[in-house]
């Protein structure tokens, strides 16, 4: 079995080392910061004694487990890897530095992967002597809990390297889909309106959070509405990812951040960490108006723009139908596919829902996916 090692023992980072040591990998999880390795470390004992008082594992298997991981500061002991997986800082020029100095370490074989949730692969794996053996292996946090894992070529990634990190991630009991190399790849990018278009909603004055949330959750079956979502990610990382993406895309105005969101950032309301986001979670949560018309209409509204991405992600060739849909309710646990969901609700409908909202407040961020528009025309279906 191959030696893994995990760069940055950050969230991202002692999650990927706890499944890697689990599957019996040698696990080497480096850090170069003070304190990083043994919080790491701490934590992830917390983990695997919450797991033990479970009977999810037994207490050797967690001696097992940890005794697989070398917690280190010396970079010099990712000699060996077959795989490593990047997750330090998301920052492209960091990142580089690191990828330099991992190659010089390591046999010509061994898989250089980031976990980056927005960055570009290929501008990663530029910085090194051999980007064919650089891609993109972008787990969801949790990652020992979240099945989904996005593989990402670059355009310098060879066949092989492709084949044998997809045989790895899946013999881990992962769910992997490909996607192509473009901001967001297929989750961070499909997902951007059930954020953006349920502030925009707020931001109109239709309805307030809490109804927002009651009409996802009640009416689409989705385990959790945007405003709660976005409080449990945190607004500093939503609000960075969807500015990530708005840029990325060269300013495309269907990916355009909100202010709502920036001033909630700005003031430190940034969700369940800081006890106060959207909602403010030291007092009682107030109340939804539940109203069904008006939760329809919101439901049909987010829908409708979540079913326009995925569409548009299928129409540029991102990824296939089928992994579009699994990443979305594996990724982020929607309740359904958005294609298999647009056949169920009618394409046309959807199609209907954009082009008055498109009609309606002449903003290109409604436009309707060319795909949605043929589908109607030639009168087919996703599957
Ligand atoms: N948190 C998420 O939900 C999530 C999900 C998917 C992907 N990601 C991506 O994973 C990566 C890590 O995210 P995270 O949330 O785990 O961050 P984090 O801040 O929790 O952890 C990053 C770790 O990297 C270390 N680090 C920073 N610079 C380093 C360097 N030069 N060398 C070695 N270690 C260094 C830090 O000390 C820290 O421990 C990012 O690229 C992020 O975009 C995050």
């Amino acid at each position: 079995m191959i030696k893994v090692s995990i760069i940055g023992a950050g969230t991202m980072g002692t999650g990927i080392a706890q499944i890697a040591a689990t599957k019996g990998h040698q696990v080497c999880l480096y850090d170069t910061f003070d304190g990083a390795v043994e919080n790491s470390k701490s934590k992830l004992n917390k983990i695997l004694n919450r797991l033990v008082e479970k009977e999810r594992i037994s207490k050797d298997e967690k001696e097992n487990i940890l005794s697989r991981i070398n917690f280190t500061q010396d970079i010099k002991d990712v000699k060996q890897s077959g795989l490593i997986i990047e997750a330090i800082i998301e920052d492209l020029e960091i990142k580089k530095k690191i990828f330099k100095e991992l190659e010089k370490l390591v046999d010509k074989e061994c898989i250089i992967a980031s976990n980056t949730s927005s960055l570009s692969i290929a501008s990663i794996g530029g910085a090194c002597q051999r980007a064919e053996r650089v891609l993109g292996i972008h787990f969801f946090n949790p990652a020992p809990l979240m099945p989904l894992v996005e593989i990402i070529p670059a355009v310098q990634t060879s066949k092989e390297t492709l084949k044998n990190a997809k045989l790895i991630i899946d013999s881990w009991g992962k769910t992997t889909v490909l996607t192509k190399d473009t901001p967001g790849f297929i989750v961070n990018r499909v997902a951007r309106p059930f954020y953006g278009e349920a502030i925009r909603i707020y931001e109109e004055g239709i309805a307030d959070f809490a109804t927002i949330d009651w009409a996802i959750k009640e009416l689409g079956g989705f385990k959790m509405g945007p405003f709660e979502l976005m409080d449990y990610i945190g607004n500093d990382i939503n609000y960075t990812v969807t500015e990530t993406v708005f840029k990325a895309f060269y300013y495309d105005t269907r990916y355009k951040p909100s202010f709502t969101q920036k001033r909630m950032m700005e003031a430190g309301y940034l969700g369940r960490k800081s006890e106060r986001g959207y909602y403010d979670y030291s007092i009682d949560m107030p109340k939804p108006i539940k109203n069904r018309e008006l939760g329809k209409r919101i439901l049909w509204r987010i829908l409708s723009m979540l079913i326009n991405e995925a569409a548009d992600a299928l129409f540029l060739n991102i990824a296939t139908k089928e992994d579009i849909d699994l990443a979305m309710t594996k990724g982020v646990n929607y309740p359904k596919g958005l294609l298999l969901w647009a056949d169920e609700i009618g394409i046309n409908n959807v199609l209907n829902v954009l082009k008055d909202l498109q009609e309606e407040y002449g903003e290109d961020r409604y436009r309707p996916s060319p795909l949605l528009r043929r589908m109607v025309k030639e009168n087919k279906s996703f599957y």
